[in-house]
């Protein structure tokens, strides 16, 4: 069971990305952030903004639609971004290296519902859905690890 920590509206893409980029400050290797929402709900471009306020060298961040995994160098080690949307089968997330991964990078991933018993405990779950206004995103941020605490610090401020 994970518990509702907050929820915050978010009303343009540069709005997602500055709180993208607060929560990036406090990530650390292990904690796993799970991006859930429908097709166009924001994911990728939080996991962006997130990735480029930590990459050690610019580079591009294409969604992983197609590699389902992309990895990347930052200042907090290595991190890895997942979209499980075309994953066929859980035993792929082994072999992709996703389950050794949770243990030691940053991991953001989309789609997370795919991992199904190997979800992380001590995850924080953000869910999108599109608001009334074009761009316009409600974010719901729900975790049962205290590690997450400080979001509630940050979407209330
Ligand atoms: N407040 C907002 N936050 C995030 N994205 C927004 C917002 N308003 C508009 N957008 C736009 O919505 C689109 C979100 O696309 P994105 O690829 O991030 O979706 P997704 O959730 O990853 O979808 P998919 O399931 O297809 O991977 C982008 O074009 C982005 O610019
Ligand atoms: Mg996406």
């Amino acid at each position: 069971m994970h518990h509702f920590l907050a929820e915050i509206t978010l009303s343009s893409p540069e709005d997602t990305a500055l709180f993208a980029r607060q929560l990036a400050a406090k990530l650390a290797p292990g904690d796993v952030v799970l991006l859930s929402g429908g097709i166009g709900a924001g994911k990728t471009h939080f996991a962006r903004s997130v990735i480029q306020s930590l990459l050690l060298v610019p580079e591009d961040v294409p969604s992983p639609t197609f590699t389902l995994v992309q990895t990347y160098d930052t200042i907090k080690g290595e991190l890895w971004h997942a979209d499980l949307y075309r994953l066929n089968d859980p035993s792929e997330l082994v072999e992709l290296g996703l389950t050794d991964a949770f243990e030691d990078a940053v991991c953001l991933v989309e789609w997370p519902d795919r991992l199904g018993s190997i979800t992380p405990q001590n995850a924080v779950h953000l869910t999108f859905k599109l608001g009334d206004e074009d761009d316009a995103r409600h974010l719901t941020i729900q975790a049962s690890s205290p590690r997450w605490a400080f979001l509630k610090d940050i979407a209330t401020s």
